[in-house]
């Protein structure tokens, strides 16, 4: 052999590869990650091979005995990874190689990384999805906590960012516990094709050994088969469509981020959020800083980066597998623990919000809230909606000019807009009256907001 390296694949080649080529092909220093799925993996197609006799029993006991060494050692961080081999794949049997001898050089039969490593990587993200399924419960009952306490507190709900009706503060954190389970539904689904198994398809086209694909699929827990050799080992779109439900995810949690920072500048100043999720300025004595929502909106950049960097490495590629797929990985670690980070400091900044109710019902009397209401009120008359809205627009631009709100206008100058309006108009034009009076399935009354926690506590109660 002329080949000074080692490598699995040296056989073929006249001179070493180079360094820099070493370097720029290697993954091993981000794939370790999948060493645990790995392990997992090759113990199953093992226990496989063995079954139906393409190994000996002798073989798959070594192999058995060589990764529970392997995992050991990986685990107490005592596995010594080394650029030479590669990839995560590579560095394994040849560990397992140097602790049993020719046996670890059989478990490669029937099988080659690009079917192992597309197994390795729904295993993964297999684990992950339920990891954030997790953290969504977590994040949304958090809010429940902060929405029950707010079922009946007042606060502007605002279009175009202008006060438009009142809401409660409850009601309005409800909306994002709607979006995350959404969320939840979205990686729930996604997870059904993430869960197939794509080992036996080879390098490409299957292999000549008679091995048993399902029986590999029930020891990793797979609900099926990628069926197709070629689209098992070279589509990663279950990995684009993660991205994608992890991007709606940022998309929510900027949002919310964003209503987070608005509210808790002194122009709103309708929250605090604890010290302990605040920092400071180095120049500004008084600043106290709104950095982890801010830098979750900023967090969702890359979450979409990494999204339209799986698309653009996927677009053209034919089939089947090529090097290129190695670039899926980062992109897909990186999104998963950015939203692990994410969520996991906004459930335990949630019980902090800290609401101030008296800036919230200062905000509401500003802004002619309760406009809508007093067009409702004309309609119930018998007055035809178009006509209500017109005569109690006049009646906001009067209130504007005399700069008070429409319920401190006198009764006599409110009937001069319509003679439909009775001494009763006050309770209508009261923020209790109008909160109260969106009674029904989805509104914001304060005894719905309490319903749909109830209904909520019951559905999470049961993950
Ligand atoms: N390290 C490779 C990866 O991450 C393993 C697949 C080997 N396939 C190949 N075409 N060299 O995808």
């Amino acid at each position: 052999m002329s080949d000074t390296s080692d490598k699995a694949w040296s056989g073929r080649f006249s001179e070493p590869v180079s360094d820099l080529v070493k370097r720029y092909t290697a993954s091993v220093f981000f794939d370790q990650r999948m060493a645990a799925q790995d392990v997992r993996g090759s113990l199953a197609h093992a226990r496989m091979l063995a079954r139906q006799g393409i190994i000996s029993q002798d073989d798959f006991t070594a192999i058995e005995r060589g990764l529970a060494q392997v995992a050991e050692e990986i685990a107490a961080g005592s596995f010594v990874w080394n650029l030479d081999d590669e990839d995560v794949h590579l560095n394994i049997e040849k560990r397992l190689t140097a602790l049993i001898g020719d046996a670890g050089k059989r478990l490669h039969t029937g099988r080659s990384r690009n079917d192992q490593v597309a197994t390795d990587i729904r295993l993964w993200l297999r684990d992950t999805i339920d990891t954030l399924d997790g953290l969504l419960a977590d994040l949304m009952r958090a809010l429940l906590e902060v929405a029950e306490t707010h079922a009946a507190t007042p606060m502007p709900g605002f279009t175009h960012l202008q006060v438009a009706q009142p809401v409660t503060f409850g009601h309005h954190l409800l909306a994002y516990v709607e979006m995350l389970r959404r969320d939840r539904e979205r990686f729930a689904d996604c997870r059904k094709r993430v869960n197939r198994l794509p080992l036996g398809a080879a390098a490409l086209a299957g292999t000549t050994f008679p091995i048993d694909r399902e029986f590999v699929a029930r020891e990793l827990g797979f609900e099926a088969i990628c069926e197709n050799s070629l689209d098992a080992v070279s589509d990663r779109d279950f990995a684009i469509e993660f991205c994608a439900a992890a991007s709606l995810v940022m998309v929510h949690l900027s949002r919310f981020s964003e209503e987070l920072i608005l509210w808790m500048s002194p122009r709103g100043g309708f929250i605090d959020l604890a010290d302990r999720f605040c920092t400071g300025s180095s120049i500004m004595p008084q600043k106290k800083n709104p950095d982890v929502p801010e830098l979750a909106r900023g967090k969702s950049g890359r979450v979409f980066g990494h999204l339209m960097g799986l698309l653009t490495l996927m677009k053209g590629q034919p089939l089947a597998c090529n090097k290129d797929n190695q670039e899926d990985k980062e992109p897909l670690f990186d999104t998963a623990d950015t939203l692990v980070d994410t969520l996991r400091i906004f459930a335990a900044m949630a019980p902090g919000i800290k609401v101030k109710a008296t800036a919230m019902a200062a905000a509401l009397k500003q802004g002619y809230a309760t406009a809508t209401d007093l067009a409702d009120y004309l309609v119930k008359r018998g007055l035809p909606f178009r006509d209500a809205h017109e005569a109690v627009a006049r009646a906001v631009r009067a209130a504007e000019t005399q700069g008070c709100e429409l319920a401190e206008l006198p009764l006599t100058e409110l009937q001069s807009f319509s003679p439909l309006i009775g001494a009763d108009v006050f309770d209508v034009l009261s923020v209790a009256g109008s909160l109260a009076a969106r009674d029904h399935l989805g509104g914001t009354a304060p005894n719905q907001v309490k319903a749909a926690i109830a209904r909520w506590r019951a559905t999470l109660g049961a993950d």
